[in-house]
């Protein structure tokens, strides 16, 4: 069984098979967790990045981990809230469901999620934590540990109640 932890802090310091990176959809880097992951990753990062020719909202591409403990890095693209009713929810469980699909098709044990579009992009923290929570217990598959790291104590509180009601 998987196991599911809310680890609160840095995503760029966990030691997991991969880290997932709330980008945009250009994948050139911004600010951030975006900006935390590159700059933490180096330079490499950046240049594989390139060669991917970006990322559609709520689609994953994995790259390599480069100067971080992850061994890889999912990309995917959150969508910016505008309110709710321009298909927010689907576009953010589509997120985790395709980051997860990418770290078990490269046969990946752990991976950890910052709360994707909760910053920049603006989506509520709560309805966005309830999908990232639906979404992982949904589709863990051979995954053997899930991490929810989160930057503050109040969003890693919002997550423990949601795992274990
Ligand atoms: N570790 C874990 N969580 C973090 C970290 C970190 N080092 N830094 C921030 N957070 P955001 P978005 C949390 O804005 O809303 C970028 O410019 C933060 O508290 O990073 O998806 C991209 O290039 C928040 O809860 O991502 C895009 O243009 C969460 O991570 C745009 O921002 C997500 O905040 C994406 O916006």
């Amino acid at each position: 069984m998987t196991i599911i932890d809310v680890v609160e802090g840095d995503i760029t310091r966990l030691d997991v098979d991969a880290i997932v990176n709330a980008a945009n959809e250009s994948l050139l880097g911004g600010g951030g967790v975006d900006g935390a992951i590159h700059r933490a990753a180096g330079p490499e990062l950046l240049a594989e990045c390139r060669t991917l020719h970006g990322c559609p909202t709520g689609k994953a591409k994995i790259t390599k981990g480069y100067r971080l403990k992850a061994r890889y890095v999912i990309h995917t693209v959150g969508p910016v809230w505008h309110g709710g009713k321009s298909g927010e929810p689907d576009l953010l469980a589509n997120c985790y469901r395709n980051s997860l699909t990418v770290a078990q098709s490269h046969r990946l044990m752990s991976v950890a999620f910052p709360a994707i579009s909760t910053g920049v992009y603006g989506y509520p923290k709560e309805p966005a934590a309830e999908i990232a929570v639906r979404e992982v217990k949904a589709h863990t598959g051979a995954l053997e540990r899930v991490i929810f790291c989160c930057f503050d104590k109040a969003t890693a509180d919002l997550y423990r109640a949601l795992i274990s009601p």
